[in-house]
């Protein structure tokens, strides 16, 4: 981290410090605050167990950095998503689902095709690759994968912040996606509503997912 970066980021700490409570949605909020400053990197703090009784972080406390997707990172992607699927998909689909929706052979061309079409923005904590998602310019959420490493420390609900306040700064109306029965409550924990399940057919095996939508509220000028 850089100078500037560093006194920001104490800053920001020490802010932290002096509020008696905090939930995790303050600190995405003063995260959020932070990220503009710190050239497109969105820092907060990870792992539950350092938010309990409102106590906040230790100076060793690991954070998760937002940065945009790089050509380079395809292949950690492909991992990512085949071992998020497999490993935290396998909790509500079959095997024989999962097979079908993270197959052994993953094209890495047309993946990367799938990242550069749209805005993607890779999670990182502690120098790996934590999870990642993305959004399309009508407000589409394609992908939301998050690694079992990682899993259920704030990922996600940090990917999910930085792609509302895209939303929200190129003003759209609205956020939707097919959420997989896994990843329903990290959307609804965001604010996003069921519009409808749906049944769909990945390579033969047909699936079960919802429709979910998310109204955005303009920021107010200042
Ligand atoms: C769904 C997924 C992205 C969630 O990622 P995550 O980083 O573990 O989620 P977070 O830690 O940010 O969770 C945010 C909130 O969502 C809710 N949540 C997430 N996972 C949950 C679970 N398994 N059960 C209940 N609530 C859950 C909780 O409210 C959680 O907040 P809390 O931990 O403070 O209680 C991850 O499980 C995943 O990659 N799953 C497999 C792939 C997948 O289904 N992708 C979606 C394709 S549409």
């Amino acid at each position: 981290m850089g100078t500037k970066a560093v006194w920001l980021y104490r800053s920001f700490r020490s802010l932290l410090d002096s509020c008696a409570v905090v939930s995790r949605q303050h600190l995405l909020h003063l995260g959020v605050g932070v990220r503009g400053v710190e050239a497109g990197g969105l820092r907060i703090p990870i792992g539950r167990e350092k938010m309990r009784g409102g106590s906040l972080c230790s100076d060793d406390m690991p954070a998760i950095a937002i940065r945009p997707y790089r050509s380079d990172d395809v292949s950690d992607l492909v991992a990512l998503f085949r071992a998020s699927v497999r490993s935290l998909g396998r909790r509500d689909y079959t095997h024989a689902q999962v097979q079908a929706w993270a197959p052994d052979l993953i094209d890495e061309s047309s993946f990367a095709r799938r990242c550069l079409t749209k805005s993607t923005w890779i999670a990182e904590c502690e120098h790996r690759i934590a999870g990642f998602s993305d959004i399309e310019s009508d407000g589409h959420i394609d992908m939301l994968y998050v690694h079992p490493d990682f899993h259920r420390r704030g990922v996600a609900r940090a990917l999910l912040a930085h792609i509302h306040e895209i939303a929200q700064t190129r003003g759209m109306e609205r956020l939707y996606t097919e959420a997989s029965i896994t990843a329903r409550p990290a959307f609804e924990a965001v604010g996003f509503q069921v519009v409808t399940a749906q049944t769909v057919t990945v390579r033969g095996e047909s699936m079960t997912n919802y429709r979910m939508e998310k109204q955005i509220n303009r920021a107010p000028r200042p």
